[in-house]
Formats: C-alpha cells, structure tokens, sequence
C-alpha cells in the first residue's frame, strides 16, 4: 500500500492541533514533520495513529470463540481455580507465525468463566521472556494481573496492581465475586507501570465473563470478540522505539477478532444472536457497524441495562466493552462487521477496517429481540458528596492528570474517597486527542458528555448503563457519577490508551473505609 501524501494545509492542521491542543509536545511536532517528508513508513498508514484508509481483507477461516480456561475446582461450587502462565509462544496470525506474548500460548488469553458469588483463584507464573528496560527506563519482564471490571478489593491478595512478579515467580490471587454484577464481560491483562503498553500489544489479555443470572439472554446462541491489532516485525511484536509510539500509542496493521482476520461467522436468517465485544486494543478506537444491520446493545462494561437500545453503529474505546444482540436479515448474503472511521484526534483520522463477515444463510429462523432485559436496572441517583475536576493533558513525552505525571507507587495519591459515599467526578481533557478514562473497582454512570461523536453522547446520559471506561473527548470533557462502595484500599484510575498510562496519565484513589455501608 502507498504511504498516504500529506498536503501542507493537513499538516499545518496536525501541527497546530498538536499546539493548540497540547497532545504531543513541540520535540514530538518535529518529529511528525520528519515523517512526513520521509517515505519510509510502508504498510497501511503515515504513523502509529495516523492510520487512513481501508483495511478489507478477504473472508477468512471459520469464526472462533477465544478457548475456555479449564477450571482446576470443576467439582467444588463456588470455587474457580485457574493456572495462568505469562509466557511467549508461536501464535499463527493470518498464516505467518509471530511469536507473541500468550497467558497459556493462546491469543487472546482464554476465556475464565465465572458466577457472582463465586470465589476465583488464579494462580499466576511469570514466564516472560523479555529482558532489559525499554525505552520508558522500566524492566521489560516484570508483571502482575488487574481483573479489569471486578467490583472486588483492590487489597492484598485480590485485585492489587502493587504486588509485582520478577520472572520465574508465582503469585495466588483471590478475588471474592460476592459483590459482583452477573452477566459481564471483563477482562484481564499486566498493570505493572511503564510495563502496561508493550505486554498489552504483545497478546496479554482475556476475556472474564461473569455469567448471567437471569435467563432472558440465555437462550441465544453467543460468541465473545476480542478486538485487538498489532504489527509484526522479524516475527515478534514491533518493538516500542520511540517517545511517539507512547505520545500516539500503537495502532496494529493486523486488526483481528480472537486472533483471527475477518472471520466468517455463520448466522440463520432471521436468527438472533448475542455477541459479547471487548476492545482490548492498546489505542484503537472501533466504530461497530453491520452492514444492512442494526446492533441492540444490551449491557455494558458494569451489567446489562434494562431493554435493548437500537444504534447503527457503536464506538469502542480502548477497553470498553458491548453486550450485544444482532437479528439476522431475512436475506441470505454475507454482510461485513466493520469498523467505520472514527477521528480520535492528533491528526488520526481512523481507518474502515473489516472485522468479520457475517455469513447469513440456512434454514431461516424466527427468533425475537426481548423487550425488557434487566428490570432492575435503572439510572443511578444519589447525592455527590463532593465533585471532583480531573484534568487530562500531554506533553514533553508524558502524560498528565491535574498536572501530575505518575511515577511510581510512591505517588501522591489524586483523590481520597470515604467509602458509601458518591461523587461526581468531572474529567477534562486538555489535549487534542481522545482519552478513554477508566477507573478501577467502581463503575459509574455518564452524566453529561462535550465534545466528540454525539451519538455516544447521547446514549450514555439517557441509559442506566454501567460504565469503567468513558471516552473523554478532546477538548471535551465528562460528568460521572461515582458511588464508592463495598471495598476500602488503595485503586487507580489512568487513561486505557495503556501507552499513557505508562508514561504517566494515571492517579491513585485511595478508597478510604471509614464511612456508612451503601443504603
Ligand atoms: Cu484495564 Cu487499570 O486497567
Ligand atoms: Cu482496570
Ligand atoms: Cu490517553
């Protein structure tokens, strides 16, 4: 493919907005307008974020769900024991062998499978072969798991990003899921700072379902799909090799379902189906959309909501998550599951990828959208105790919340909470890129949005949906409603562009136990 020509007026345009919105310091400019003239770049797009374009390859094998992690307690309730080893192996990717980073040699991670109320045990090796610092000055081979979505402790042996695994280590998590919301799709991936970005583009993540408790969604037939992309370069991950890699974060040539380019996925006409999506991508932004197709998005990243909500296309941010339900058309064809283009700043106007192709074909069937999915579900209304301003912002290589580039676990803590209590948290973002805020332990919902695509806007403030990640728009900013409940300890909220959160765009929340249960 030909390196796309960037006409003076479009970078006059990327340059300023680089200014104006701070999301790249002036060295990182410089650097943007050596590319620019180069031609060296080859492959789909000018940088790392720059993507443009279509990425539409042919139909490939035969869709396939991530495997299933083995539950070692399969015989005692209420227990899940799984063994995890952080490990490179061989991974076939659209015929070529790379050898990526794996939890068990699979790419994504297995799927572990689990019950509210359920206790999960992982015991986790680090096997990592990497050695050396990288370029960000931190050990390459050290690692640790976040269960990213459990609403669990961030203590001790649960979900602690402090604890910290030198190679040839083992560590036991406990996570006690008796507070947990049923029928989520989380996720699991390192949390080690300065490490995050590179194991992440690796292959480090999976999928953690934690299944349904109501029967209305049980009866169709589901898939899970984990969005992620990468690039590889003499058979391994293309290295981290500069500050842009992290200011930009990394954007794949390879844009994959479970591994897997443009899949075939067979669906009955008028069949319904239920698809679970994950972006476990480290900076790529998808805007899903089925050809001659509406999605009925069903839950979100903290629990299923109450009825279906018609969209004709859906963003996903950097580790978000969609619960989906899909009615085939009547007409058997094969119809594409794209990503549209979406603009997510700094220049990157987004590319139209091709995710699957949804072969629609065989006996028809006659299935039917439910109209009520959870009724429970409502949107949430407390009184804040206090509101919050978190101000995101980039430049000189680092990334910022309220001015404060995180270093280590010695960092000054951001925000002190009291435990059964609710805040607004208003999140700025003073750059000129999208920044996916995520925070850990406790999910919020949206209250107001400025900036950015409209349509997420809207469905956000008016839907009781759950949510660990919201996409802060550039120059826009985001209202959340924060209740602090159930766990006291010491969490974290950053940017899920896991790049920035490796060079600094993440704070430590200090959950502090002191006040009244939650009503
Ligand atoms: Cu998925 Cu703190 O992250
Ligand atoms: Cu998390
Ligand atoms: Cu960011």
């Amino acid at each position: 493919m030909a390196v796309k020509k960037v006409s003076r007026r479009e970078f006059i345009e990327l340059s300023s907005a680089a200014l104006v919105g701070g999301c790249l310091g002036l060295n990182s400019v410089r650097a943007i307008a050596g590319m620019m003239s180069g031609s060296g770049m080859g492959g789909g797009g000018m940088m790392g974020g720059g993507m443009t374009g279509t990425i539409d390859p042919p139909p490939g094998s035969l869709f396939m769900d991530p495997p299933v992690m083995p539950n070692l307690r399969a015989g005692t309730p209420g227990l899940v024991e799984v063994s995890i080893e952080a490990r490179s192996a061989p991974v076939n990717l659209n015929g070529t062998i790379a050898n990526l980073l794996t939890y068990n040699g699979s790419y994504p991670g297995p799927t572990i499978r689990v019950k509210q109320g359920d206790l999960l045990r992982v015991n986790l090796r680090n096997s990592l072969p990497m050695q050396g610092m990288n370029i960000l000055g931190h050990d390459r081979d050290i690692t640790n798991l976040h269960t990213h979505g459990l609403h669990v402790s961030p203590m001790g042996i649960s979900d602690n990003v402090m604890v910290m695994l030198m190679p040839g280590d083992t560590f036991t998590y406990e996570y006690d899921l008796s507070k947990q919301s049923a029928g989520t799709l989380n996720f699991y991936h390192p949390h080690v700072h300065g490490t995050v970005a590179e194991q992440y583009w690796g292959g480090l993540a999976g999928a953690l379902i934690v299944e349904d408790d109501l029967p209305v969604l049980g009866g169709y037939e589901t898939h899970l799909m984990v969005l992620k992309d990468i690039s590889v370069s003499g058979g391994n991950p293309e290295v981290y090799g500069s500050t842009m890699d992290y200011m930009m974060g990394k954007e794949g040539k390879l844009v994959m379902v479970n591994g897997q380019v443009n899949p075939v996925l067979p669906i009955r006409p008028g069949q319904v189906q239920r698809w679970r999506v994950l972006n476990a991508s480290n900076a790529r932004y998808y805007k899903l959309s089925l050809e001659g197709h509406s999605l009925q998005l069903v839950g979100t990243e903290g629990g299923l909501l109450d009825k279906p909500y018609s969209l004709t296309s859906l963003v996903l941010a950097p580790g978000e998550r969609a619960d989906i339900l899909v009615k085939a058309s009547l007409t058997a064809k094969n119809y594409r599951l794209l990503s549209l283009p979406y603009d997510r700043g700094c220049g990157s106007m987004g590319q139209q990828v091709t995710l699957a192709t949804i072969s629609c074909k065989g006996t028809r069937a006659s299935d039917t959208i439910p109209s009520v999915i959870d009724p429970e579900a409502v949107r949430f209304n407390a009184i804040p105790v206090a509101t919050r301003q978190l101000t995101l912002s980039m430049g000189q290589g680092r990334g910022y919340i309220n001015g404060v580039s995180f270093t280590g676990m010695d960092h000054t803590t951001l925000l002190h909470s009291e435990l059964g209590t609710c805040e607004v948290w208003e999140i700025v973002n003073q750059s000129g890129m999208d920044h996916p805020f995520h925070q850990h332990v406790n999910p919020c919902q949206v209250l107001s949005v400025s900036g950015g695509d409209p349509a997420s806007a809207a469905l956000y403030t008016r839907i009781p949906a759950w949510k660990d990640v919201v996409n802060i728009p550039r120059m826009g900013r985001a209202k959340l409603l924060v209740p602090i409940a159930d766990f006291d300890g010491m969490a974290m909220f950053h940017c899920h562009i896991v790049e920035h959160e490796d060079i600094g765009m993440m704070g430590l929340w200090d959950l502090m136990g002191s006040g009244m249960p939650m009503p």
